[in-house]
């Protein structure tokens, strides 16, 4: 973590940017092309399961606000955080907050169920890396409510998601979005 003036620190590294940028570019990409564009669809799944797997590793060895070290908060100090946060008076974090740091993980699981069960429903018409595996003998049925279900299910907390970054944002007078764009936020608590 570096400190850019006095006034800035650098939060997000240009790895946990371009992430969340891909992220958020292939998950619209994989939800919208899910009926006609079969191709386009697969691959932007696999890509976000690569996305997943270089996130887990870098919640362990990555800059220090990337840590899951930093952000795992106990589900207690989550709910304490939203009371705050309804209350209008929360902590700034200069990583994510408790209730960011719950979403992040919320996130990457629905997200990582999504990529797995479409991988597997894929497996169930002989297409893609688990063609000829063992979870080519699943139910395409099952498969097909699982997959749509996590899809439809990270939708709806990337809405929350989104809420809750606006919602922080106003609290703290700061622009948590170009902080994601630039890894900079102010450099002190209030
Ligand atoms: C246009 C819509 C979106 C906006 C404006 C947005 C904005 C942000 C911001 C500002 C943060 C940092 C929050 C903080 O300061 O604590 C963040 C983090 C995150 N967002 Fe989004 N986001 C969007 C869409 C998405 C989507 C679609 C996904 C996944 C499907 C997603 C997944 C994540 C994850 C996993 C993080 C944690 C980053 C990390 O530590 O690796 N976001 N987002």
């Amino acid at each position: 973590m570096n400190s850019t003036n006095s006034n800035t620190i650098k939060v997000w590294d240009i790895l946990i940017r371009v992430f969340h940028w891909s992220l958020v570019f292939l998950f619209f990409s994989a939800y919208i092309t899910e009926d006609d564009w079969m191709g386009v669809h697969s691959y932007a799944g696999y890509s976000i399961g690569l996305l997943i797997l270089f996130r887990l590793v870098w919640g362990f060895i990555g800059t220090r606000h990337a840590r899951f070290s930093d952000f795992v908060k106990s589900p207690a100090q989550v709910k304490v955080y939203l009371k705050q946060m309804v209350g209008g008076n929360s902590k700034r974090y200069i990583g994510h907050n408790p209730a960011g740091g719950a979403m992040v993980i919320v996130l990457l699981t629905s997200l990582a169920f999504t990529v797995f069960s479409g991988t597997a429903l894929y497996a169930t018409e002989g297409l893609g890396p688990l063609s000829g595996t063992f979870f080519s003998t699943w139910s395409e049925d099952f498969l097909e409510e699982i997959h749509e279900f996590f899809a439809n299910f990270t939708l709806f907390m990337v809405f929350a998601h989104v809420a809750g970054v606006l919602l922080s944002s106003l609290l703290h007078k700061e622009n948590l979005i170009h902080s994601m764009i630039t890894g900079l936020k102010r450099d002190d608590l209030s």
